[in-house]
Order: C-alpha cells, then sequence, then structure tokens
C-alpha cells in the first residue's frame, strides 16, 4: 500500500497526503509540534520551508532557551496548552492536584498504522477496508505531570478528508481534572478569512452565515446540551473571493451532538488559531491515573474549488463512512406523518382514511407521531410512559400496525426517549430519574423534563420499553428531543465529578442508540429534535436521516435546506409538503412548489390527505410517481448549489448522477416582477460534450450550452413558483 504519511526523519516534518490534499507539521525545538501547512497536495516536500523566527515583544520563550525569536505564543503549533507563554487560547486546560493549570506537550514518539482505530464509545467516521486509510497518531508528553496526550490524524487515501481528535492518558501517580481538550487546533499564518457558520432557532435552523475574521476571539457554540438549532456543530473558513464554484474552503464537522465549541482568535500579527470540541463550559473530567479520555472526532476538508467542492466532500464522507445503517444506500420510503393532519387530536378510526389515501396515492410509509401512549391529549403528561393510549387504541399498537401493513404501507412511530412529564408513571415511580439540582426546582420547558440519561439504570429503563414497543411491528421510529437540557445535575455522580454530566449524557444516550440499532438493524430510525436541534454529523452515526426542521413552510425550508446541505447529505435530511396556509408562517405557497422543495430531501408528506381536493390528489399522486423516478438521483447523486436564497430573489440547486448521464434541476423564485430583467440558471456538473434531454419539453442541450450559457428562467406571474427539469442523456 503507498504511504499516505510519511516522516521524514532528518528535518523531523511529518507529511499526510493523498492526491487531493497534504497536511505538514514538524518537530521544533524543544520537542514542540507545530503546524506548517494544510491544503491541496504538495506532491514533493523537502521539508526545509519553516515558520521563520523573529523576536516578538512580549511574546516570552521556553524556559532555558536564550532566543528571543522562538515564541509559543507565534508560533503556529498542533495543540497548545494553558499555563505558559502563549497567550492564545489554549487546546487543552488540565488542573493537577497541586492546583496548577499548566502543561506542556513535548514530542515523544509516533505511529503509523493503516486503517483508522476506533473511537470506543462515540461516533466517527470508520473504513471499510484498511486500505483506504492511513493514521498517524503522535505522543505528546507533559514531561512534569506525566499526562501522555495522542493526536490522531487519519487522513483517507481517496477523499480530500482529514478526521482528527485527541486522547489524553494519566501516567502519573495522582489524579488530574480535565478542564477543556479540544479535538483539534488547527493555527493559519496571516491570511484575509472569512467564517462561515450556520446558526438558527427553533423552526428557522442552520442559516448560511458569513463574517470577516478580525481581532479578536469569536466563538461559536452550544451550551443547551445538545448540538442546537442554534449554533451547528460546523464552521468553514473562506477567502473573501470564495463562492460556490471558486476559491479556498476550509471546512470543519465535529460528529459530537453535546455541548459544542469553536473558538476563533485572530492573534496580535493576524494569525487565526481555530479550536474545536467539547464545550468546556461547565464541564471538567475526573482523570485517575491510568485511565484516559478520549475526544470526539472532527471532519475536517480543503477545497480550492469553492463551497461546493468542500460540501461534496462531506456528504461523501458522511453519507458512506458515517452513517452505518443498512438503510445508507437504500432508496428512503415516501411517508405520510399524521403530525400536522392532526396534531393530538386523533384516534385509530381517524387515521385510517389517512392510510388508505396513503395508499391510493403511491404513499410508501405512515408515520405515527406524538400522543399514541401513555394518556397523551397533549404536550403535559405522560413522556416516560411507552405503552399505548388505549382511548385511541382500543386494541394496541400491534393492531393498528397489522392494519397499516395490511394495506401495503410500512409503520412507523413517534418517539421521545429523552424525556419525562411530571404526570407520568415513570415519574411517579422513579422522581429521581429527573435530571435536577438538589434543593432546587428544575425547569419546565414545553412542559417536559429531561431524563438523566447519564446514568446505566435510566438507559436500561428505557431500553427495556422501546424494545417492548419495537417488538410490535415497527419499521421506523422518529426520534425526538422537544427541549434542550437544563438544571444539569447526577445524582449517580459525586459533587467532585459533577462537571461530567453534560457529556457522558450524550454518551449514554449513544449507548443506548448504539444497542437500539445493533439489536433492531431493520428499523429505519430517524432523528429530530425539535425539528432540526440535533442534526449533526454524530447522531447521523445512529440514524441515516434526521427531520431537518419543524418549519415546513416552502419558502422558509428554502434557507434553512441551502444551509443545511453546506456539510450534510440530502440522504440525511427529510423535507415534507405541509399545507396551506403554512402552520409555521402562515404563507401560501403552491403546491407544486411544495413538492419541488420536499423533493430535494427524503420526501414525504405531512398534512391531512383526506381533506385534499381531488385535483390536489391527482398533484400529489404524480409527484409520489415522479420522485420514485428520481429518488435515488435526488439522495445519493451529487448535489450542486448554483444560487442561494440569501443573495437575492432565487434559489436554484440540482442533483447529477455519478455517470453524469442523468441530472435534475430545481429553481424557485420568491417574488414575481412586472417587466423584470430576465435571468439564467447556469448549471453544474455536467459533461459539456454530452447532449442532454429535458425529459418534460424534449429539447436537447448540450452539457457545455447548460452550464456555460444557462437556461433562461420562466417569466412568472405569481409569488414563490418553482420549476423543475429532468435532464438525461441522448443515446
Ligand atoms: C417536534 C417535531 O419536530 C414534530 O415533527 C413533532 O413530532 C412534534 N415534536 C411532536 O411533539
Amino acid at each position: 500500500m503507498t504511504a499516505l504519511i510519511t516522516f521524514d526523519e532528518q528535518q523531523g516534518v511529518f507529511h499526510l497526503h493523498n492526491r487531493k490534499i497534504s497536511y505538514l507539521l514538524a518537530l521544533e525545538e524543544g520537542g514542540i509540534l507545530s503546524h506548517l501547512y494544510f491544503g491541496s497536495a504538495i506532491d514533493s516536500y523537502h521539508g526545509q520551508l519553516r515558520y521563520p523566527r523573529v523576536d516578538r515583544g512580549f511574546s516570552g520563550n521556553l524556559p532555558g532557551h536564550t532566543d528571543r525569536t522562538y515564541s509559543l505564543d507565534t508560533l503556529p503549533q498542533e495543540y497548545s496548552a494553558s499555563g505558559d507563554s502563549d497567550y492564545r487560547l489554549p487546546a487543552a486546560i488540565i488542573e493537577h492536584a497541586d492546583g496548577s493549570r499548566a502543561a506542556r506537550w513535548i514530542f515523544k514518539d509516533y505511529q503509523i498504522v493503516d486503517g483508522k482505530p476506533e473511537l470506543a464509545g462515540l461516533p466517527q467516521a470508520f473504513v471499510e477496508d484498511k486500505t483506504e486509510a492511513q493514521t498517524l497518531i503522535i505522543n505528546l508528553v507533559d514531561e512534569v505531570s506525566h499526562l501522555e496526550l495522542a493526536l490522531n490524524y487519519t487522513i483517507y487515501r481517496d477523499r480530500a478528508i482529514i478526521t482528527r481528535s485527541s486522547k489524553l492518558t494519566n501516567l502519573g501517580s495522582q489524579a488530574v481534572t480535565i478542564k477543556k481538550l479540544a479535538s483539534l487546533q488547527i493555527d493559519f499564518v496571516a491570511k484575509d478569512f472569512e467564517s462561515i457558520c450556520l446558526p438558527g432557532a427553533h423552526a428557522n435552523e442552520r442559516h448560511l452565515t458569513r463574517a470577516k475574521v478580525t481581532a479578536g476571539v469569536k466563538s461559536f457554540e452550544s451550551r443547551r446540551g445538545s448540538s442546537s438549532h442554534h449554533m451547528n456543530p460546523f464552521l468553514a473558513l473562506v477567502e473573501p473571493k470564495t463562492d460556490e464554484f471558486s476559491g479556498e474552503a476550509y471546512g470543519f464537522a465535529l460528529v459530537y451532538s453535546g455541548n459544542h465549541k469553536f473558538e476563533l482568535e485572530q492573534d496580535q500579527i493576524d494569525q487565526t488559531r481555530l479550536l474545536i470540541g467539547i464545550n468546556d463550559y461547565n464541564f471538567s473530567w475526573d482523570l485517575q491515573p491510568q485511565a484516559s479520555f478520549t475526544t470526539p472526532e472532527v471532519l475536517m476538508t480543503y477545497s480550492e474549488a469553492g463551497l461546493n467542492q468542500m460540501s461534496q466532500a462531506f456528504h461523501q464522507i458522511i453519507q458512506e463512512r458515517v452513517v452505518r445503517s443498512k438503510f445508507k444506500h437504500q432508496a428512503r420510503p415516501i411517508l405520510v406523518n399524521n403530525w400536522e393532519a392532526t396534531y393530538f387530536d386523533f384516534d385509530e378510526e381517524k387515521l385510517k382514511p389517512i392510510v388508505a389515501d396513503a395508499k391510493k396515492l403511491g404513499i410508501e410509509m405512515f408515520v405515527l407521531d406524538d400522543g399514541w401512549f401513555g394518556h397523551r391529549d397533549d404536550d403535559t403528561s405522560s413522556l416516560g410512559d411507552w405503552s399505548v393510549y388505549k382511548k385511541k387504541f382500543p386494541q394496541g399498537i400491534k393492531h393498528f400496525s397489522d392494519y397499516v401493513h395490511e394495506q401495503g404501507l410500512k409503520f412507523g412511530i413517534w418517539v421521545e426517549p429523552e424525556m419525562i412529564s411530571l404526570d407520568s408513571d415513570l415519574y411517579r415511580q422513579h422522581p429521581d430519574y429527573l435530571m435536577q439540582v438538589p434543593g432546587r426546582a428544575p425547569s419546565p420547558s414545553r412542559s417536559q423534563f429531561v431524563l438523566d440519561m447519564s446514568r446505566p439504570e435510566v438507559q436500561a429503563n428505557v431500553y427495556q420499553q422501546l424494545s417492548q414497543v419495537l417488538d410490535q411491528g415497527i419499521d421506523y421510529i422518529k426520534w425526538d428531543m422537544n427541549r434542550n437540557i437544563s438544571d444539569v445535575y447526577s445524582v449517580g455522580l459525586p459533587a467532585s465529578r459533577q462537571g461530567e454530566v453534560y457529556h457522558r449524557y450524550i454518551l449514554g444516550v449513544y449507548a443506548l442508540l448504539e444497542k437500539l440499532t445493533t439489536n433492531y438493524p431493520d428499523v429505519l430510525f430517524e432523528g429530530c429534535s425539535g425539528g432540526g436541534g440535533r442534526f449533526d454529523a454524530g447522531w447521523a452515526y445512529y440514524m441515516p436521516q434526521s427531520w431537518a426542521s419543524d418549519n415546513t413552510d416552502a419558502l422558509a425550508r428554502l434557507t434553512i435546506q441551502y444551509g443545511t446541505s453546506l456539510a450534510y447529505p440530502i440522504s440525511t435530511m427529510t423535507a415534507h409538503v405541509s399545507a396551506v396556509p403554512n402552520h409555521q408562517t402562515g404563507r401560501q405557497t403552491p403546491l407544486k412548489t411544495r413538492g419541488d422543495v420536499a423533493m430535494s430531501g427524503v420526501f414525504g408528506y405531512e398534512l391531512d390527505l383526506t381533506k385534499l381536493s381531488q385535483a390536489e390528489q391527482a398533484t400529489v399522486k404524480k409527484q409520489v410517481a415522479s420522485y420514485k423516478q428520481i429518488r435515488s438521483l435526488i439522495q445519493y447523486g451529487k448535489f450542486y448549489r448554483l444560487k442561494g436564497p440569501h443573495e437575492g430573489n432565487q434559489t436554484a440547486w440540482m442533483f447529477v448522477s455519478p455517470d453524469q448521464r442523468e441530472a435534475m434541476l430545481f429553481t424557485f423564485q420568491e417574488q414575481a416582477f412586472a417587466q423584470g430583467a430576465l435571468t439564467k440558471t447556469h448549471l453544474a456538473g455536467l459533461k459539456p460534450d454530452l447532449f442532454y434531454r429535458e425529459e418534460a419539453t424534449g429539447q436537447v442541450y448540450s452539457g457545455a450550452e447548460l452550464m456555460k450559457l444557462g437556461l433562461y428562467d420562466p417569466v412568472v406571474h405569481q409569488d414563490y413558483t418553482s420549476k423543475s427539469y429532468h435532464f438525461k442523456v441522448l443515446d
């Protein structure tokens, strides 16, 4: 196997490389590890280009050294610590038994191994075959405390992807407390950067937000116990000129669903440090002698051809090597979900006609949402009691699931396993399962509370209840989480270890999911947290798809789905057609537009099918039939963003099959104008010299024409319109 990682002993330079990217790091005087380069592939590197030494006032030097030009305060490093002369934000803060918080990471040794070692208990990118990747493990030590820090770098052979994580082992004789341990540090020399992040809110997630990186510190984080609607665990650093097709883009996605923090610091000489990892907010971890702590991992990519190329690298790695379910390459069923159709007001008899209509229209799965369990008629009760509500399903869930199956549809069900209502048998039996701070009343949110998932007995209780549900003919689970975590405290841990609860919570959820997904491999899991509140690469490891947002308005969804696609593949993003006026925004959009937006993801409906007019039912039937034709192209084709909703009146995106012989283009126009200018959409990703026939009109164009001349957009006389084009190569 050709080496993907080499070490030049003479120059002390490590080089991780494939045909697309290179990453270089070097050993400096005193055993310090410096960062040299991350970018496009460098085929031959001689190792002599090093960071210049310059005397900078007020930047101290290594102990015992008199060279005033060598300072940790300016050197681009691979991993920093607190308590020495680097005044920038540290990657690690470790409190020792004597109360000191200093460490210096000195090179000890390294290993290069084929493949990618597993990170126990954490979601991660994997390899199917050891030849796919190589891993460099660099061991650093803090010589005073005997802490050993392993920096893990995996480079994939055929992808512009490097993964990074770190592991701290206490080889000393006294316990230490980890206050902060980043998964990744990357220091860039002075460069004009802009950051792109994905902030949002409930029903308004992942808006592409771009800002100049300026002097000082900026953080992008979640302190909500989950990856959150509010700041997605993704960040890109780009040049000011970078657009969808040109310019440099460095992309970073954390494979983690808990509290995260991305910190950017531009220092005194315009250098940029990026730190990514578990949020240090209310975090601490007791590390006993001989124990280790492993951080979640970061997927990082570099593109010299703009944001689309960055996103495609993320889409491919997440789709192919993070998602593990047997459904990862399978056509995902078109579903109808009863939430916006009925909310809590339903019973078996009311749902049956929706199922019957779904069958007539070609829909493939019925999903029973919130309200089927305990005695739940609204959001004030029953979370924690995962047994059927007899008033709504007198003969039980299995009976209803049999009915749905007899209609030829699959049957899915909603659960919210991490939560508890005060009005529940679970609370009456186990009040201590509810996470709360002793002596303080816990804060409700949506009238509900959080289970202490850090405790194994709570995980076991939930597993046992859920497995009883899953044994009743369930094909799909929608796993929801309708509030953020607060009142963080676990009665399962001593006072000195309460800083571990946030991380142990998500580790507990991961352990539960590992067991459920292993024991129920035929169940399709869909993630959800009040829509897209936990849309991250960690969650994708357990759940191949997630509900992108509670906002089903077609116009709002353009922004949400556009932003989501920066990091996450289309096959992970579910999207439904709902009724108008839209329940979240009150907006009226045409059924065609709602269909085209939802068809740009994993498709479904979320409305009362029985209330559709005959003409609407006919349209839905056509939409369902046409999605079946293009489903694999949408779910597994290459996705290109062409025009962004944040840029103006139009959005456009397209999907191209791996062999470039088929493509689907969707264009959307927000407002109609009288005597508006003619606009065009330029396609991408086609073969210039092939001829493509547009299926609806029979018109033929060369790939070059479609990409260079572009297609004229239709002149419209209505707001919120869309147009779809299906191209196939002319044989
Ligand atoms: C939030 C989800 O995102 C909705 O789709 C729905 O399942 C509700 N929760 C039910 O409570």
